[in-house]
């Protein structure tokens, strides 16, 4: 894939491309034609399948992700207005989501993240002892997607042996191309599949209830009524892919970083301090979700004249690179003061597990560190990255 975009004409007046978010390409393509077409539009229709908008003015993407009366939740994939699906609390619009958030926040809060530090470290530790004498690995296959999944597994009590099963649902869901799965059959198989195992985890702990997330949200009443099994799948399906892809990507942008930047390896090997801020600037430098909203009015953003019923992509990585919100926006600084970016989005859907997001990260990298101080990329890799969400495929490291 290409960094540069060749328009296809207009369309209502705004330029129209073949945009494809779905397709993967070499790593950082995404990013690198983010900002060229950032630098020039301020928004533009993409003609892939039906037809979407796309918004790249920075600012008028975080005020869409706030303005939830007028860009609604009810589809968040650009390629599907109207989705057979539903992920809670993602596809629901105040105030059913209130209440939804309102639950939710107190399992997500600051304490409770803090309470299971001891047991993400033990976890973060494990898996970097067992390759630290291997002198290499794929580090996404072999620790990236692994430490937030048992992690999740252990947050929502669910059985440890089938993380490889979940990791596979996850690519399904949200790495294939449109090319690779033009009719979204994949996508659905996998949505289906964990549906069916979320509804055996449902029914045995409405049988006998344990002390984990899902077994709590089974006591919680939404308006008054408890919760039905149909919306706990929605829950479940929801945090599975929230929880398990994200953080994978976020420690593969950050191992890739401090590869290609031993400087700055150095100087968080030399001062760990410097970590925290390091978090930050990697979630906004590689920033990779890349919500979508489905206008409830005719509307005009970014120049483009939406309709109601359109879909609008709104791209974080335009407001998390936008040289007018950070001077040398393209850098990860060590020393940066600022740390608005938007990684965990904005508005009402703002990212529920950022605290837990944070402490993994913080983690992986301190503890990854300590014991593996010094690597490189593997020679005669081509790193590629997936569409969708910018995580890298995969990534060798030699120490
Ligand atoms: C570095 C890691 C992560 C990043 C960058 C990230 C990013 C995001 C973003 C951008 C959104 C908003 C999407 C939108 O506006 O449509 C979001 C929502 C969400 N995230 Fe995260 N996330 C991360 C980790 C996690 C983790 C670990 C969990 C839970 C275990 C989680 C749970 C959720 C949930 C439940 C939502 C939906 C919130 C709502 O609709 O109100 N995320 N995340």
């Amino acid at each position: 894939m290409s960094t540069t975009l060749e328009p296809e004409g207009t369309y209502e007046g705004v330029p129209m491309y073949h945009y494809d978010n779905t397709a993967g390409g070499a790593v950082l393509s995404h990013h690198e034609r983010w900002d060229a077409i950032a630098a020039t539009h301020s928004g533009f229709r993409s003609s892939v399948s039906h037809g979407y908008w796309v918004v790249t003015d920075g600012t008028a993407v975080q005020e869409s992700l706030q303005d939830w009366r007028t860009f609604s939740n009810t589809s968040v994939t650009a390629l599907d207005p109207e989705p057979k699906f539903l992920w809670i609390p993602e596809m629901l619009d105040p105030p059913l989501h209130t209440q939804w958030r309102r639950l939710l926040g107190r399992e997500f809060s600051p304490k409770s993240v803090a309470a299971r530090e001891p047991e993400i470290r033990r976890i973060a530790v494990e898996l970097i002892d067992g390759l630290k004498d291997q002198g290499g690995a794929d580090v996404l296959d072999r620790f990236a997607r692994r430490f937030p999944t048992v992690i999740f597994l252990r947050l929502m009590g669910l059985p440890e042996e089938d993380l490889d099963m979940f990791l596979e649902w996850v690519h399904n869901l949200l790495h294939l191309s449109y090319e690779e799965d033009p009719d979204r059959s994949r996508q659905l198989a996998a949505i289906t599949g964990a549906s069916a195992y979320f509804a055996e985890q449902i029914a045995l702990r409405r049988e006998k209830p344990r002390d984990d997330l899902l077994s709590h949200a089974m006591t919680w009443e939404i308006n008054g009524e408890l919760i039905s099994d149909r919306d706990l799948h929605a829950f479940c399906v929801l945090m599975f892919q929230a929880g398990l892809d994200t953080v994978p990507i976020s420690v593969g942008w950050a191992l890739y970083h401090f590869a290609t930047h031993p400087d700055q390896r150095r100087a968080i090997l030399a001062d760990s301090s410097l970590i925290p801020t390091s978090v930050e600037e990697i979630l906004r430098v590689y920033s990779f979700v890349i919500p979508a909203r489905k206008a409830t009015k005719d509307v005009e953003v970014g120049g483009c004249p939406v309709k109601a019923g359109e879909m609008v992509m709104l791209p974080l990585v335009v407001t998390n690179r936008d040289p007018a919100r950070y001077e040398n926006p393209l850098e990860v600084d060590l020393t940066r003061a600022t740390s608005n970016h938007i990684a965990f989005g904005s508005g009402p859907h703002r990212c529920l597990g950022s605290h837990l997001a944070r402490l993994e990260l913080n983690i992986a990298i301190e503890e990854w560190h300590k014991r593996i101080p010094d690597y490189r990329i593997a020679a005669g890799q081509e790193l590629e990255q997936t569409g969708n969400m910018y995580g890298i495929k995969s990534l060798r490291l030699e120490w």
